[in-house]
């Protein structure tokens, strides 16, 4: 199946099954805004807590702060994206739709790409086994002309993207004969730059009030706390403050379902350390958050580090952990080292000293910073990628399952009476009662065949079925069926917390990571 297909089935799978849904849906939904379902927000919140346990439970010298979203308008001044936080744009006077410059080219590379790809895969079709894409790739004339076009255009793109230089990327767009995707013309406007923070007035007035931003990242609400929580917590160096919630960008190309929104959630934690100290802390947390991701057993050939080649001007290091989505490698998380950079600039704006007091080198200095900054929409969206799986079984039937890491699903068990009667509703009940104060639980309703409830579970990745038959009140056992192998095993009753408990608790992840203290 093309993966295209496969991504669209994932995005109505998530509607469908109480996931994700359009913001706003009775009115036609508002562009890259979505709501979680009641699946989707446990899924999410499990994430969170994955999240948040490792960085602040397991790590001694990380605490966590949960700071507000509006904030003083100096601070994105001071942090730099008022000026800079900005996406090249630029409208079809036809169609009158807007789209990133940026975007539109990375999508002709992709063409040359798709165009080498097709040309590789015709050939390996007629050469069969003996066939040999390396060396293909390297003499093909149509190939090797498709990668001296692909490589002429990055060039140019990075020279015109590194210098902003808005006349060259339009002249790219034109020179390249890219058209508007629904007027199919190339009747484009001049790029202007475009300021991604969503603003609003504060206060009642008109007079009075001022102008603020919905934050962007929740990064800053991170630097300008780092005195309060170096102080009251008597914070030693080095030390991290995590968080997680809303961040907000005006997004011009919205696309991939929750991949890019307008609204997000992002889990953040700045690390504070000695300068000189920081190449050491990069690369800790670059392991480390490779290992978090890891230990949910996605495969470990679906992540990959990209390396920044050019950096940010306060940046002295930066990585992207990458997962393979169904429409390619994409960013998840970002690793990055800030210097000073931020602190600096707050108390350059502030007017406030923001520097930390070394008790063994009896100094002030300014910390540098190490962050991990990760979304959790695409977290969320890499998991259902991962896991939604089509299975043709042996009885010629098929089934759909969603393959969650077992910690990570929304409901853990589901206990299923195999009728309405004979008291088995009522045993089913108790079970529930019984482990719900352990893990979630859910009671199935026996409207359906139990073959039907068992796929209602499959599909939303529900690791374990329990199943209450007419045998269970006289043996005190059960049915336990297991979500990705549907094997069937008979077991106590009081067997099953202990089946369960540590195959589904966030610890049993936690357990997989190796900290540094
Ligand atoms: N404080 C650093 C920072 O915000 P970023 O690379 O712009 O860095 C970090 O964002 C992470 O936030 C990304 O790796 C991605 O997972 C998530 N993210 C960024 N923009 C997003 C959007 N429009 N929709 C969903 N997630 C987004």
């Amino acid at each position: 199946m093309a993966q295209e297909d496969t991504f669209k089935k994932i995005v109505s799978h998530c509607k469908e099954y109480g996931f994700v849904f359009p913001s706003s849906d009775i009115y036609d939904g508002l562009a890259a805004v979505y709501d979680y379902g009641q699946n989707g927000v446990e899924l999410k919140n499990n994430i969170k807590q994955y999240w948040w346990q490792s960085m602040v439970l397991l790590h001694n010298n990380i605490v966590g702060i949960d700071s507000s979203i509006f904030m003083h308008p100096t601070i994105w001044k001071a942090s730099g994206h008022v000026d800079a936080f900005n996406d090249p744009l630029i409208d079809n006077r036809d169609s009158k739709k807007r789209y990133r410059a940026d975007v539109l080219i990375e999508d002709q590379l992709g063409k040359y790409e798709e165009k080498m790809d097709k040309e590789i895969a015709k050939a390996a079709k007629k050469f069969g086994d003996s066939f040999d894409a390396a060396q293909f790739r390297a003499t093909n004339p149509r190939v090797l002309e498709y990668q001296r076009k692909y490589n002429e255009l990055h060039t140019r793109f990075a020279n015109a993207m590194e210098a902003s230089n808005f006349e060259e990327l339009k002249q790219i767009i034109l020179d390249e004969g890219i058209v508007d995707p629904i007027s199919g013309t190339k009747n484009w406007t001049d790029v202007r730059q475009f300021n991604l923070m969503f603003s609003t007035e504060m206060g009642a007035s008109a007079d009075s009030s001022s102008k603020i931003y919905l934050r962007p990242e929740t990064a800053q609400g991170i630097f300008v706390n780092f005195l309060n929580v170096q102080k009251t917590g008597r914070m030693k160096l080095p030390f991290g403050i995590a968080q997680i919630g809303k961040a907000f960008r005006n997004e011009i190309v919205a696309r991939q379902f929750v991949f890019r929104m307008r609204e997000f959630e992002q889990m953040e934690m700045q690390f504070f350390c000695q300068p000189g100290t920081e190449m050491e802390w990069f690369n800790y947390w670059k392991q480390y958050r490779l290992a978090w991701h890891q230990a949910l057993g996605m495969g470990n050939d679906n992540y990959r580090y990209h390396d920044h080649e050019k950096l940010a001007h306060y940046a002295n290091a930066a990585t992207d952990i990458e997962f393979h989505m169904p429409f390619g490698f994409k960013e998840v998380e970002g690793i990055h080292s800030r210097t000073n950079f931020d602190l600096s600039q707050h108390e350059k704006f502030s007017g406030r000293q923001i520097k930390y007091f070394d008790p063994e080198r009896n100094e002030n200095y300014t910390p540098y910073v190490v962050e991990t900054s990760i979304g959790v929409d695409r977290m969320f969206l890499s998991i259902m990628c991962h896991s939604y799986t089509e299975e043709q079984l042996e009885n010629g039937s098929s089934r759909v399952v969603l393959r969650l890491p077992e910690p990570l699903a929304p409901t853990k068990c589901a206990v299923l009476p195999l009728v309405n009667k004979d008291g088995l509703p009522e045993k089913a009940q108790e079970i529930v009662d019984d482990l719900k104060f352990h893990f979630n639980t859910h009671y199935g309703d026996p409207k359906d065949s139990i073959g039907k409830r068992y796929r209602r579970q499959d599909a939303v990745g529900t690791p374990f079925c329990v199943t209450v038959d007419h045998d269970t009140p006289k043996d005190h056992k059960v049915t336990l069926r297991y979500r990705d192998t549907m094997k069937q095993e008979r077991v106590d009753i009081d067997a099953l917390r202990g089946i369960m408990e540590e195959r589904v608790s966030i610890s049993s992840l936690l357990k997989k990571l190796n900290v540094k203290e």
